[in-house]
């Protein structure tokens, strides 16, 4: 069992005053807080090992090359990949995904081939694929939902066809807090030898990945969102899609040789990592890790199944709330009566309370809702059910003033 108390000591930012309230921090889908020991492993890079990677025959490039590599073997052992190589260093999921859409597309794609996303996908697993469809010409495939809003997997089954070249589905729904049946689909879709990419940017942090097992093509995620430093995130590819995929960006790191005539391109991981990468952030994203690993993700789960537990019975004892699909993992999306959710957040935010209302950057599933936007909740390991308890009192006290 977790000791919660203990572990927000970890995040000083809990105990901040917002407009004289404590803060109850519920937007966690958004970005997590950073414990202590991230926050002090990006001082400490700055502080005794900045030097840039991979580049310096002096001693501080080597310690700090090491370091980041180390980041790149913690991330492969948290998510069970077979090679290091196949973790590739991003700003975040969303560019770990039009990475895949442009490399994989350039590769691989052409007009008239289709691509499978669903009705629940963040706009980062939305618009590079229109990007590519104004560029190349392929078509998108859309799955359709259940009554329930979870993902239709007959109308899924249905969408393959011999144009069928790849999948991107998101495991947890950032919006709905649902979890998708993604070892089905990734089965599905290999038994029409189509690869799949999972967008674990909301299951990440409360989920253990068997990306083995799993069986995933391409798994995206960002650290921010597992208690990580922002504007690092992770693409893991399958090395032999890897290997087969054109370059994403071109400059330093990616190279083997350049010569006006030709350049040749340099192996996995680095051929995908042009630039000098963020190392101190993917230092301190192996920090989170490690730190998560400690308190051991099943933990983690289980408290923040709990909470959504809690969360959902208590907000539907308030009359007239709408909860959207069966939230079963760490976020959860409601409406009440007729309550404008913008209007709802802001009352929250002078009772110290962070939620985050309307879109939530998936405007194809607002819109198939038929609703403005939702009012979300979304929990991590540091919050507690008296952090629900003053969110319910702060909805019950906006509800009254609003109706
Ligand atoms: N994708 C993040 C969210 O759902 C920003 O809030």
């Amino acid at each position: 069992m977790l000791d919660i108390k203990d572990i927000r000591k970890e995040f000083p930012i809990l105990d901040s005053q917002i407009y004289g309230k404590t803060l109850i921090y519920l937007d966690n889908a958004a970005t997590t807080q950073k414990p202590l020991c991230v926050i002090d492993t990006i001082s400490n890079v700055y502080t005794t090992m900045n030097a840039n990677v991979h580049r310096g025959i002096h001693h501080l490039s080597q310690v700090a090359t090491t370091a980041m590599e180390g980041s790149r073997e913690t991330v492969r052992k948290f998510i069970g990949a077979e090679h290091s190589h196949e973790i590739i260093f991003t700003r975040g999921t969303t560019e770990s995904i039009n990475l895949v859409a442009s490399s994989f597309g350039g590769t691989y794609l052409k007009a008239g081939d289709e691509v499978i996303i669903s009705t629940m996908e963040h706009h980062s697993n939305i618009v590079p694929w229109q990007l590519l469809q104004e560029r190349i010409g392929i078509k998108l495939r859309i799955i359709p939902l259940t009554a329930e809003c979870g993902l239709d997997i007959e109308a899924y089954k249905r969408l393959f066809n011999g144009q069928t070249r790849l999948v991107s589905v998101a495991h947890v729904s950032n919006v709905l807090g649902v979890t998708n049946p993604v070892k089905e689909i990734i089965e599905i879709a290999h038994s029409h030898d189509v690869p799949v990419l999972i967008d674990g940017a909301q299951s990440i942090p409360h989920t253990r990945i068997d990306i083995q097992e799993l069986d995933a093509d391409f798994f995206v995620f960002s650290g921010h969102k597992i208690y990580g430093p922002t504007g690092v995130g992770v693409l893991y590819g399958k090395e032999k899609w890897l290997n087969a995929m054109q370059p994403y960006h071109g400059g330093g790191e990616m190279i083997k040789t350049v010569r006006f005539e030709k350049t040749t391109f340099n192996e996995l991981p680095y051929k995908f990592e042009a630039g000098t990468p963020d190392y101190v952030g993917i230092i301190a994203l192996g920090k989170a890790l490690e730190w998560v690993d400690s308190l051991g993700i099943e933990n983690i789960a289980m408290h923040e199944h709990e909470l959504t537990r809690y969360a959902v019975e208590k907000l539907n004892t308030i009359p007239g709330i709408r909860i959207f699909g069966k939230p079963d993992g760490a976020a959860l999306s409601f409406l009440i009566g007729d309550i404008h959710p913008a209007d709802l957040g802001t009352i929250l935010d002078r009772l110290g309370i962070a939620i985050r209302t309307g879109h939530h950057c998936a405007q194809p599933l607002i819109d198939y809702l038929g609703i403005p936007g939702t009012a979300r909740a979304s929990f991590a390991v540091y919050n507690t059910k008296e952090d629900i308890d003053i969110f319910i009192k702060g909805v019950e006290r906006a509800v009254k003033m609003l109706s």
